[in-house]
């Protein structure tokens, strides 16, 4: 079963990329950076702490979780509850960060996330697809942009949605979060040894897409009539 993965640190565009390609290609997608928020929103609804980790990775573990895809955002429902809206909030942004670095948690979600590789193929976008969950992947991919770019980009959506923003205060969000995702004891934002790494500080999405595909006809993963 092909599995493609696409990690990076979050504002690289990897999602939008990731979830167009498995479109494209009427395969699977796998959002994994949405299971860390979810951790962190169950244990803010049920009061768990940072520092209990058992809990923590029993909440992994027990996760109640339906994607049902929606268009460009699918719906995602927490024991039935839509949630899609709180998932991307700054502060479940700034938690989920927190409990991905703790053991139980990374290890109550691996079964799940293997789970999504089905028939005819998997995209999975996340921080260690390509170096832990799927390390046998037929194409990997490390989408990256400047922390400044990123912020940008962010701070350009949540206008969009007319939340109020700082710009600068964005980029030290992102730049914390890099800083604890890549410095972690346990699967650190880091590209696999066999990795391509594309960098679209500078790049559209569409320009990064045809790229993608390129790698994926040139590795054969997929035939060249499905170019376009
Ligand atoms: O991709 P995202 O911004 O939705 O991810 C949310 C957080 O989850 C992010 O701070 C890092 C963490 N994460 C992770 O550690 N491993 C993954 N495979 C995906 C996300």
């Amino acid at each position: 079963m092909p599995v493609v993965t696409i990690d990076g640190p979050g504002g690289s565009g990897k999602g939008t990329i990731a979830l167009r390609l498995a479109q494209h290609l009427g395969w699977n997608y796998l959002d994994s950076g949405a299971l860390y928020r979810l951790v962190a929103l169950s244990a803010m609804n049920h009061n768990v702490e940072i520092s209990e980790e058992r809990q923590l990775g029993r909440l992994a573990r027990e996760l109640d979780v339906e994607f049902v895809p929606h268009g460009n955002e699918p719906v995602t429902l927490m024991d039935g509850q839509d949630v899609t809206g709180k998932l991307r909030t700054e502060v479940v942004s700034a938690f989920s960060s927190c409990v991905a670095a703790i053991p139980m948690v990374r290890s109550g979600l691996l079964d799940r996330q293997r789970a999504f590789r089905q028939a005819p193929g998997l995209v999975a976008d996340g921080r260690d697809m390509g170096t832990v969950v799927f390390p046998h992947a037929q194409l990997k991919i490390f989408l990256t942009a400047s922390a400044q770019e990123r912020a940008r980009r962010r701070y350009k959506q949540l206008k969009e949605k007319e939340e109020s923003v700082n710009l600068s205060r964005l980029l030290l969000d992102i730049e914390k979060r890099d800083e604890r995702d890549r410095t972690r004891a346990i699967s650190p934002l880091r590209p696999a040894a066999d990795a391509h790494v594309i960098d679209s500080s500078e790049m559209g999405i569409a320009e990064v897409f045809q790229e993608i595909l390129r790698l994926l006809e040139k590795h054969q993963v997929i035939r060249k009539d499905m170019l376009s």
